[in-house]
């Protein structure tokens, strides 16, 4: 047994089975089709998808591949620092973009180092998680200033993820039966994150998770990953977890909980979680797609009536956005905020 500090050892129903990733059960969509405007039968396997899964990947999605390698090379050279030079640009009370090693899910810290930038800078946010507080507050990035390519390389290469992001958003609308532009007013300010993950080595992969099992809060996930594997996600019909295949060059997409509620259930915000392993590093770029703090999410008009009645109440983004956002960077004692906490119980 390798000799880790407790804090990561997680409960023993929750310890991972390590298993190596032999098929891909995960859907692959090809996106090449978009620009040719024949949207319905990707729209159709998209839905599919996030009925079954919540999860798919996409190939052939217009983000370019020589900017995903420079985005890489400068998160491993950020990683590469000495300890001191990350912290920097810690996270802090009063700012939680940037750098930050001591994420816990679940209340069991993870193995695992991140930096965190907004997408949007300036961002809006509610100054509190509390109903009552009216008040804004206007969050900026942390920028390391090594390597000194870093600000401006994710900043080009969010740009290019958002719009694949947009993309998706019209699909996902269109797979609902709505109109391609329907979802697309919720994000005007979007409050989205670009978010590197960095796993390095772990003694005692079999006691200790990277990021423990846990559902996207915000829309969308989309997730650069690199070639080590270790996304598992958990299958709902046999609550077994799932090995992600890395596929060079794809994304890998989720369903995060405003659309589970948005499709009034239609759609999985699946429960994923993160395995290490004792020899290699690990490197992953998810892309945080949130609405605008202001929006209000609740199952989508038209897809409720008599028969099929909301399964939500209604819940401010931001304020949900912020009450968890505080939760994740220390030990609670309680579970934080989720969407079931906002499920109608007829
Ligand atoms: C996350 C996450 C998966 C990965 O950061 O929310 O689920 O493969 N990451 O790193
Ligand atoms: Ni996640």
């Amino acid at each position: 047994m390798g000799e880790i500090d407790p804090a990561f050892i997680q409960e023993p129903e929750h310890r991972p089975k390590l298993r190596s990733i032999e098929v891909n059960e995960i859907p692959v969509i090809d996106l090449s089709v978009y620009n040719t405007g024949d949207t319905k039968q990707i729209a159709s396997e998209i839905g599919n998808a996030c009925k079954k899964w919540g999860f798919f990947q996409v190939i052939n999605h217009g983000v370019p591949l020589e900017l995903r390698c420079r985005v890489e090379k400068v998160a491993k050279a950020f990683f590469d620092l000495p300890i001191e030079e990350k912290r920097k640009v810690k996270r802090d009370e009063l700012n939680f973009t940037g750098y930050h090693d001591e994420e816990h899910t679940k209340n069991v810290r993870d193995w695992k180092e991140v930096f965190d930038m907004l997408i949007q800078d300036p961002t809006l946010l509610p100054a509190s998680p509390e109903p009552d507080d009216e008040e804004i507050t206007t969050y900026t990035n942390k920028w390391p200033e090594y390597p000194p390519e870093f600000r401006e390389t994710c900043q080009e290469y969010a740009r290019e993820v958002e719009k694949l992001a947009f993309k998706l958003l019209e699909l996902i609308s269109l797979s609902l039966g709505s109109p391609a532009n329907r979802l697309g007013d919720y994000f005007k300010h979007q409050t989205g994150m670009l978010r590197f993950n960095y796993y390095p080595p772990c003694p005692s992969p079999e006691l200790a998770l990277g990021v423990g099992r846990h559902r996207d809060g915000g829309a969308l996930t989309v997730l650069a990953q690199d070639d080590v594997g270790g996304l598992q996600i958990k299958e709902q019909s046999s609550g077994e977890w799932i090995p992600v295949k890395p596929i060079p060059n794809a994304y890998i997409i989720n369903i995060a909980d405003s659309l589970q509620v948005w499709s009034n259930d239609l759609y999985v915000s699946a429960e994923h979680r993160v395995v290490v392993n004792s020899e290699r590093e690990r490197f992953s770029i998810p892309f945080f797609f949130f609405p605008s703090h202001y929006v209000t999410v609740k199952p989508l008009e038209e897809l409720v009536n008599e028969q099929n009645p909301a399964k939500y109440e209604e819940y401010n983004w931001g304020k949900y956005y912020v009450n968890r956002t505080g939760s994740n960077y220390k030990k609670l004692e309680a579970e934080n905020i989720q969407i079931h906490h906002f499920k109608r119980s007829d």
